[in-house]
């Protein structure tokens, strides 16, 4: 049976990391192992996309380029990472996907949305991930706590109207959604939000035992 592709969203500083160590091991927990990759990223070629988008200094790609590059990191990942994987029936948890370029590049930069869509069917055809968990919180608390983290990437160094941009644009998929997003609000404590993590894996594991 093909693996299931779940994908955890959100702006900075939400916890994205610390939440999926803890859905995969609640997965592995039940059998399910995973494979966990990350955009942009995941392969050689797209963690030196990764890198060329994300370190701030030099002259910085121009919208386009930076939509352009996403993508072409995305191609290399699913035909080298995620379609194997899921055609072996192996779970991919991916540490974000094409929500996010619709909330940085469509939302935070303002792009045209069509555009991004044409992109998503060029690139994934009628791939879409099963289920999407937003970690979400106000774009103050989220920047603080990237702040604490130390050196600010390119991304990182948005202004707070860019992250409310970005945040908003996430909940609007959210809501067009409803039945692939499960939005969990990050800005409580993390005992909270893990709870909600747990609950989200809970339902997952639930609906693949029902094929
Ligand atoms: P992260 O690993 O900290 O999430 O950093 C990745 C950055 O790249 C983050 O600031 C969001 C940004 N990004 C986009 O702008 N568009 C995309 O499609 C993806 C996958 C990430």
């Amino acid at each position: 049976m093909r693996g299931r592709f779940i994908t955890v969203e959100g702006g900075e500083g939400v916890g994205k990391s610390t939440n999926i160590m803890l859905l995969q091991t609640l997965l592995a927990e039940r059998g399910i192992p995973s494979r966990l990759t990350r955009e942009p990223g995941g392969t050689v070629l797209g963690e030196s996309l990764r890198g060329l988008l994300l370190q701030p200094d030099g002259v910085p790609p121009s919208d386009l380029s930076e939509l352009l590059l996403m993508f072409a990191a995305r191609a290399q990942h699913l035909a080298e990472v995620i379609e194997p994987s899921l055609a072996r029936g192996d779970w991919v948890i991916c540490d974000r996907f094409t929500d996010a370029t619709f909330a940085y590049q469509g939302g935070g930069r303002a792009m045209d949305v069509s555009v991004i869509a044409q992109l998503e069917s060029l690139v994934q055809g009628d791939l879409r991930p099963d289920a999407t968990v937003l970690l979400d919180a106000p774009a103050e608390v989220g920047m603080a706590r990237a702040r604490g983290r130390g050196e600010l990437d390119r991304f990182e160094r948005e202004d707070v109207a860019f992250f409310e941009r970005v945040r908003a644009a996430y909940l609007a998929r959210a809501e067009a959604e409803p039945e692939r997003f499960h939005v969990v609000d990050a800005a409580r404590p993390l005992a909270d939000v893990q709870q909600q993590v747990a609950q989200i894996a809970e339902h997952l594991l639930e609906r693949a035992s029902h094929g």
